[in-house]
């Protein structure tokens, strides 16, 4: 189909699972074990109902915001997804020249398939960019590529804390890895794995399951940028976070593709943002909730943020809007987001994203699976 034709953010996944070489659609679509995570991620929004507000002159809305301090043209961030070569030759790029375009916030994969100076010299000067961080088992490598990355402009460095060994995520384990053209520009550093163990294994065997609390001051000691945990999930580890000090946590399962039958992130925010409220009042300052996972409609942004998140992670609705598009299907994603936020908020009754409160939503059944 043209562009015109897509509607929503499912038509781009139709759209993917059609066109993509087999190998590629079990990458980007594969989660671990038995895919229950990854379904759940989809099922927690449903059991979550809009209470909406009616006549608040809604003629004017506006769902900018800010994330970690600094201006988002939607209230929703480009989660880190690895591997873009499979699905587009342009990978990241898509997303990073998109994102420049619109305003919107990029998380860079350590794992991206183009190299780190390849995006950053695709953004524009003022475009706000993100890193992710999958930690070397050599500490060297790691803080050249965080220095690295605060010199070029990054602002905030997203550590992966959900993937101190990947998920076994079983239709990707089913394809041989056969690295055709350079798709991914692995870490320096021996990975020590057979390349008959699927795309993921293939190109992870560099993180290190050492990992510890132990090791947040030796990050905070390297680099000056916000430092935030992709993939927390509960209060207990919330408060750790907030309690070393660190800008904020990502609620998350990583798509459902590590610990299969963990919660949703969305289940997770309304008792961490509970817990949190012992640090001080929320939303505070001084630290950032996001969720992703399963997100394809604005009205879920709306329903996490209202619940207390800051802003919502997106990753594999914007994949997939490359795959056949290239950077044209990004654009067209953030216009879907666009729409579908206006239309939501002016229905929900809220003006801007600061008057997203939690009695805008019935969250009673959230717990009830
Ligand atoms: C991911 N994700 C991910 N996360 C991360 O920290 N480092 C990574 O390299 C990757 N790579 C990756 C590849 C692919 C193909 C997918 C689908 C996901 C997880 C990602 O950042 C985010 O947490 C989830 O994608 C959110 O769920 P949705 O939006 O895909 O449902």
């Amino acid at each position: 189909p043209s562009l015109d034709e897509i509607v929503n953010l499912h038509d781009f996944e139709a759209v993917a699972k059609a066109i993509l070489p087999p190998k590629a659609w079990a990458y980007y679509s594969s989660a671990s074990d038995d895919e229950i995570t990854i379904r759940e991620n989809r099922a927690a929004y449903q059991r979550v109902w809009f209470r909406p507000r009616v006549l608040r002159d809604v003629s004017t809305v506006n769902w900018s915001t800010t994330i970690l301090g600094y201006k988002s043209s939607l209230p929703v961030y480009i989660s880190a997804t690895a591997l873009g070569k499979l699905g587009h030759p342009d990978g990241e790029l898509n997303l990073t020249r998109a994102a420049g375009k619109h305003g919107v916030i990029q998380m860079i994969p350590t794992l991206a398939s183009c190299s780190f100076d390849e995006i950053l010299d695709a953004a524009v000067p003022s475009q706000t960019l993100f890193l992710q961080l999958y930690v070397n088992r050599d500490r060297e490598i790691t803080k050249r590529y965080v220095q690295h990355a605060e010199k070029r402009g990054v602002k905030a460095l997203f550590i992966t804390v959900d993937a101190p060994q990947l998920g076994r995520r079983e239709k990707d384990m089913r394809m041989k890895f056969v690295d055709e053209g350079g798709v991914a520009k692995v870490q320096e550093g021996d990975t020590g794995v057979k390349k008959d163990e699927g795309v993921a294994r293939a190109i992870s065997s560099f993180i290190d399951p050492s990992l510890s609390w132990k090791d947040i001051p030796w990050f905070k000691s390297i680099t000056n940028m916000a430092i935030v945990l992709k993939g927390v999930a509960t209060p207990q580890d919330a408060l750790m976070a907030y309690d070393y000090g660190l800008a904020g946590i990502v609620l998350s399962n990583h798509g459902g593709r590590q610990l299969d039958t963990a919660r949703s992130g969305l289940e997770n925010l309304v008792e961490v943002v509970e817990a949190l409220k012992t640090r001080g009042p929320w939303p505070n300052p001084r630290f950032a909730v996001f969720v992703d996972g399963g997100v394809r409609r604005a009205s879920d942004v709306l329903k996490a943020i209202a619940l207390g998140a800051s802003a919502v992670g997106v990753g594999r609705a914007f994949m997939y809007s490359f795959c056949a598009y290239g950077q044209e299907g990004v654009e067209k994603a953030f216009q879907i987001f666009r729409d579908e936020l206006e239309m939501n908020m002016r229905l929900i009754g809220v003006r801007t994203i600061d008057e997203l409160t939690p009695d805008l939503v019935d969250a009673s059944a959230l717990h009830a699976h």
